[in-house]
């Protein structure tokens, strides 16, 4: 069985979409619904609609892919009541994630979505690398305290949170001091490796128009770095904060890695903005055949169970 939890949450597929790609329309979040994902995470919002940075803002590459996409999204009512709606139909979890461009209009979403009759998971992305001037919530761990102190004065369904990537034991160690001071549900590690530069040696151009071609890293390039905070956060984070795991995930192999690094669920980004829902069949019938290969038959059997040497 794929089967996994996050807080009260049964999943019957650790699979889901991560918020980034195909995500953005109900017609996109209606066909992840429709597939063997466990769930879908809805583009992440801004309290209005936004167009998003100028074209070309995405680039694919042999190695995965670099984005400045500026948070192209229909606005939180779009999303929330799409979530209203769906969440929990035949047993499939609708994720909400937000990502205020202030940690007022985070503030302001949370309030509404309080209201609100949602009662799923509602995903905080601190970590957007992609709007010029404002720089990654996640790095200022001060910030991530004030946000989280203000958001759990009246916020009281599960929130989980996005984070940007750590790169140092101290940031490890920083975090996770911060994470586990509150009633976080769950944490989602990686965002996209932030402003990476891709060069086209042809054209001795970048790639991307926005911000001078620096963009967010995903694909195979991120894959170390994603085990790492996986790793290093569950060795950090109390164990009522479930880890989910984003970054680099391709094949049934790759989602292996993630579980043994404590991975409850998994997100899959870049790939699936390659090759579309199928992914979460080929990937599922993958991960169960390497199971059935080593003797496990649930999650919990290699969850966490990580070797060192
Ligand atoms: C965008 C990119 C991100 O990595 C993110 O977390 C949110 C938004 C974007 O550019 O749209």
């Amino acid at each position: 069985s794929l089967a996994s939890q996050i807080g009260d949450y049964q999943f019957d597929n650790l699979l889901l979409n991560a918020a980034g790609v195909r995500c953005a329309s109900t017609d996109e979040l209606d066909k992840i619904l429709d597939s063997d994902a466990g769930g879908c995470v809805t583009k992440s919002a801004t309290p209005e609609p936004r167009k998003g940075n100028e074209s070309p803002r995405m680039k694919a590459t042999s190695m995965g892919c670099i984005n400045s996409m500026g948070l192209p999204n229909h606005g939180l009512d779009y999303y929330l009541k799409f979530a209203e709606t769906n969440q929990g139909k035949s047993g499939k979890q609708v994720v909400l994630s937000v990502a205020g461009l202030s940690i007022k209009q985070n503030i302001e979403m949370l309030k509404k979505i309080q209201e609100s009759s949602f009662a799923g998971l509602t995903e905080l992305n601190l970590s957007c690398p992609n709007i010029a001037g404002k720089s990654q919530v996640g790095y200022d761990f001060e910030a991530v305290r004030d946000v989280l102190t203000s958001a759990f004065s009246f916020f009281k369904k599960p929130l989980g949170l996005k984070l940007p990537p750590y790169f140092d034991f101290n940031q490890f160690d920083g975090i996770a001091e911060v994470l586990n001071d509150f009633p976080v549900t769950y944490i989602n590690s990686i965002n996209s490796i932030g402003n990476g530069l891709v060069v086209d040696p042809d054209t001795e151009s970048v790639v991307i128009k926005p911000k001078g071609g620096f963009g967010g890293l995903g694909g195979d390039y991120v894959k170390p770095t994603a085990l790492a905070n996986v790793r290093a956060l569950r060795l950090r984070l109390k164990p009522e904060i479930s880890i989910i795991g984003t970054g680099g995930i391709k094949s049934g192999k790759d989602v292996f890695e993630h579980v043994l690094c404590g991975a409850s669920l998994v997100q899959i980004g870049t790939a699936f903005g390659f090759d579309g829902t199928p992914i979460f069949e080929r990937i599922s019938k993958e991960l169960k055949e390497i199971m059935a290969e080593k003797g496990y038959h649930t999650l919990a059997d290699f969850r966490g169970k990580l070797k060192t040497i």
